[in-house]
């Protein structure tokens, strides 16, 4: 490779121009040479999901993405029924509601099991805790609520959302490096895959602070409006909350937050996947810079 030239790996050829983005607008953004450099890698090493099903051990692994996305992630995936709920939309500022959750995670996840603090509890097959490396991750990914597959498995993004999130984290350089835990704002999934109701997430954002004050990551992905909406207390649009750099601030925690656009939402809105990939690619400076 000469000097100035990059490598790309062919999932990030893919994804890069399906953004339609060049070598031009890759040289424009900083560190782009350092980004690029990576060995070519057909598939990301198999990962070592925690497998946190619901009173399971929750014993700490390295892992990224699920095994199944990183094995078929393909160029482009057709859109779900799922209907997302526009980005711009207000919702309501949720205030945190204070309980005396478990201090260790097998614990929680056991508490999420059994909880039955909204109606949601009626209509899941099972909750979805979270999956990962779940001892101070690089990233806590933290998407809006399971999908139809996660419900059934107990484990998130494990559908079409979930392939094209591995997809995006592949092409911005995260993966295969950052070790990554994956989780929800909401736990159970709605039925019909409708947007979360603000008194689930006012009842279910108290499993996700704790979550994070145990995992202990060094960044937040915050994938979608409403998740970060709730966890940073904001009343923003997507737009606005989007493309910079914010503070988590909880049980002595300060943590680097990045929200961008949901992958389900990107299946409909190819037109934000740029920004997105912007996005991660923020994210991923962000963590660079951390001392
Ligand atoms: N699956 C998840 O676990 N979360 C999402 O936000 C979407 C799909």
């Amino acid at each position: 490779m000469t000097s100035g030239q990059v490598a790309v790996s062919r999932a990030q050829l893919a994804w890069l121009t399906e953004l339609g983005i060049d070598r031009k607008l890759l040289a424009s953004i900083a560190d782009t040479t350092s980004l690029f450099t990576v060995p070519p890698a057909p598939a990301i090493a198999p990962a070592a999901r925690a497998g946190l099903k619901p009173g399971a051990a929750l014993a700490p692994t390295r892992g990224s993405a699920p095994a199944s996305d990183q094995a078929a992630a393909p160029a482009r995936v057709s859109p779900t029924s799922r209907p997302i709920p526009p980005d711009a939309q207000p919702a309501q500022v949720i205030p945190v509601v204070r309980q005396p959750l478990p201090d260790n995670l097998t614990a929680l996840a056991e508490s999420v099991a059994q909880c039955q603090a909204c109606g949601l509890h009626a209509v899941r097959h099972q909750t979805v805790f979270g999956d990962g490396v779940a001892q101070a991750p690089d990233w806590m990914v933290i998407g809006e609520v399971p999908g139809d597959h996660d419900d059934h498995l107990g484990l998130p993004f494990q559908g079409k959302a979930g392939e094209l999130l591995n997809h995006m984290l592949v092409a911005a350089g995260i993966l295969p490096s950052a070790t990554l835990f994956y989780t929800n704002l909401l736990k159970c999934r709605p039925k019909g895959a409708r947007a979360p109701k603000p008194e689930e997430i006012e009842a279910c954002l108290p499993f996700l602070r704790q979550q994070i004050a145990l995992v202990r990551p060094a960044g937040l992905l915050v994938l979608g409006w409403q998740a970060a909406q709730a966890l940073l207390g904001q009343r923003a649009s997507l737009d606005r909350l989007r493309g910079q750099v914010h503070r988590y601030h909880d049980a002595g925690l300060d943590i680097p937050l990045v929200v961008t656009h949901h992958p389900a939402s990107l299946m409909l809105r190819g037109h934000f996947k740029a920004a997105a990939w912007q996005d991660l690619h923020l994210a991923r400076q962000a963590l660079l810079s951390l001392p």
